[in-house]
């Protein structure tokens, strides 16, 4: 699936529609320059799963945040700063994906031998200041 928004409220309320079906389990990989929409879209699925958006900022110092939503906890990495994977198991990134929640990664490409294989991969392209590409892939393997 392939979409084009063009405000930061449409990139939210497209990850939103995704999250509603969400179950427990996923792995969402956002791809995406600097500035993309990473986090927005973050802030969607928690708005999706019901939870405060508010809460949403960027872990990029902290590589972890944890959102309570209601429903299902959403675990939101950023692996820009992680220097190799044993960074990521060092915070119990195996564990995380045990926990039933949803697992959110910003620059998953840092941490590419670590994914899952199933996982859901969503792309964000910047057309414009406002405009964005977003297209999502659902690996079942
Ligand atoms: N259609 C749009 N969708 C998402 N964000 C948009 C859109 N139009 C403009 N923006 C702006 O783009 C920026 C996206 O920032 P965001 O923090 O989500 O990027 P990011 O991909 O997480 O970057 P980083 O790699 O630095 O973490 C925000 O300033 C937002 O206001
Ligand atoms: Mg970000």
């Amino acid at each position: 699936m392939t979409i084009v928004t063009h405000s930061v409220a449409e990139t939210e309320a497209a990850a939103a529609r995704l999250a509603a079906s969400f179950r427990g389990g996923e792995v969402v990989a956002l791809h995406g320059e600097l500035g993309a929409g990473k986090t927005q879209f973050t802030r969607g699925i928690v708005k999706g799963l019901g939870g405060d958006v508010h809460a949403v900022s960027s872990p990029t110092f902290v590589l972890l945040n944890v959102y309570d939503t209601g429903r299902l906890k959403v675990f939101h990495l950023d692996a820009y700063r992680v220097h190799g994977a044993e960074d990521f198991d060092a915070i119990g990134f195996a564990e995380l994906l045990e926990q039933k929640g949803v697992v959110v990664i910003e620059w998953p490409s840092r941490v590419e031998s670590l994914l899952p294989p199933r996982r859901i991969d969503v792309k964000l392209q910047t057309l414009s200041p406002q405009v964005r590409r977003i297209s999502v892939d659902e690996r079942t393997a």
